[in-house]
């Protein structure tokens, strides 16, 4: 396994040109598995989660390239219809394959998607989803086995907004048998790519807000050209919080502005002046950073991917600032770690009380999950001194080539074997 040492206290210039974005990346390519055929994509970020969905897509019988952030992948022989325990267990967005399958083999069977470090991960409204519309699963030896069991279409409600609940629900029912109505939708940017991604290849997709109506189609189209994959919006926002930490300054292009209405507005109450234009943005640190109160919730308000980004700049922040996670039960672990440099943090259930503070020193961290190990990596760029933080695969999976990205801005950062 690796670490990174990061020599922290170094003020942070520059600029930084985002990826395409890990959870639209996945879900379009689960969606090549529907129908056989070959499709090419552009800007799909080279992280460790988009090379394991194109391992399990390849298991199951496609063939791909992926060089210079291009897929080209052909799903003619896919024919399996199993996600097998090993691969889930590494990256619960395979549960996406699930949709993907049952639309193309009327069946899957995939590992029961454990739990993470962000706490219990239920799939309760996928398989209420997939049964309102005809598909019956039995759990056997820890496997969700799904078949249809009649006609495919159907009305869902979802009882709690869910990405890849709504994502998988579109998979499987656009080439049904009869319309499908899904309410309380997930608003996320990355739905709406997939749901592009697909309407390109002809199928009838349309969203009205939280309302997404499916008609069905016999088949999809061959891909006329490459589909691009839009920017990753949680490296956008990890990256504008970077550039809020004390004496640094960013500019951050291939970003979508659009997606990150709320981060912008938290940016600014941090006291960070922000220069805006159609593709980047330009952040310049405050002099002193700001106290805030944020919520996290899903799309369109503030993302529970970046409160462990925002907590790194709060724990210097000038008063007290406190952070409600209503996402996810346990995405706190990351508050032990940050506590090690110095932080004053307090949790009482999912809200997290912060009391800036002054000179914040390196420690020895672990990370723990994709999105907290981000906020690890802004803390000790900013504490003075050395810090390690173990077990980094966890930043690999999602963000492509962080360490060069950030000494290309002046940081002392560096992998080692641990
Ligand atoms: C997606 O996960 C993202 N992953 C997550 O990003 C993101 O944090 C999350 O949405 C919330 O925005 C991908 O898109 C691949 P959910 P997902 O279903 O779909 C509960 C990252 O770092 N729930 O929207 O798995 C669930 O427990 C990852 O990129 C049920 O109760 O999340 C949670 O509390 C981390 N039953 C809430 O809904 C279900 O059947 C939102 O979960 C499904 C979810």
């Amino acid at each position: 396994m690796e670490k990174i040492v990061i020599e922290g206290g170094f003020p942070l210039k520059g600029k930084v040109s985002i990826s395409g974005s890990k959870n639209s990346a996945l879900p379009i390519l689960a969606a090549t598995a529907i129908f056989p055929g070959s499709y090419k994509f552009t800007n799909v970020p080279d992280i460790q989660d988009v090379r394991t969905m194109l391992e399990l897509l390849k298991i199951l019988g496609s063939r791909y390239t992926f060089k210079n952030n291009k897929v080209e992948i052909t799903s003619t022989k896919l024919s399996k219809h199993e996600a097998p325990y090993d691969l889930v267990k590494t990256m619960r967005a395979s549960v996406l394959i699930w949709g993907a399958l049952l639309t193309r083999f009327n069946k899957a069977k995939i590992s029961f998607p454990g739990g993470c470090a962000i706490g219990d991960r239920p799939v309760d409204q996928h398989l209420e989803g997939f049964e309102s519309i005809g598909y019956e699963t039995n759990i056997n030896q820890g496997y969700l086995e799904s078949v249809s069991a009649g006609e495919i279409g159907g009305k869902f409600n979802f009882k709690i907004k869910s990405v890849t609940g709504t994502e998988n629900l579109i998979l499987a029912s656009i080439m049904g048998d009869k319309e499908t109505t899904l309410t309380n939708c997930s608003l996320e940017p990355e739905v709406d790519d997939l749901i592009k991604f697909l309407n390109s290849l002809g199928a009838t997709i349309k969203r009205v807000k939280e309302k997404v109506t499916i008609t069905p189609v016999l088949k999809l189209k061959k891909q006329t050209k490459a589909y691009k994959i839009i920017p990753d919006r949680i490296e956008a926002g990890t990256f504008m919080y970077l550039a809020c930490l004390p004496k640094n300054e960013l500019t951050i292009t291939n970003v979508d502005a659009s997606t990150l209405i709320d981060v912008i507005k938290t940016v600014k109450q941090l006291g960070a002046k922000v220069k805006q234009t159609k593709k980047s943005i330009k952040i310049t640190a405050p002099n002193k950073i700001g106290a805030l109160k944020v919520e996290t919730n899903p799309y369109p308000y503030f993302p529970t991917d970046l409160q462990a980004q925002l907590m790194a700049v709060l724990i210097l922040g000038e008063g007290s600032s406190s952070i409600r996670e209503n996402v996810f039960p346990n995405r706190f672990i990351h508050v032990a770690e940050l506590r090690k440099l110095g932080a004053k943090i307090k949790l009482s259930s999912n809200l997290a009380k912060i009391q800036g503070t002054k000179g914040l020193a390196g420690a020895k961290m672990q990370a723990s999950d994709l999105r907290a190990s981000a906020g690890l990596v802004l803390a000790a760029l900013s504490a003075v001194g050395q810090s390690e933080i173990f077990r980094i695969y966890h930043l690999d999976r999602g963000y492509e080539g962080i360490d060069n990205k950030l000494r290309e801005v002046g940081a002392k950062i560096c992998r080692v074997k641990e």
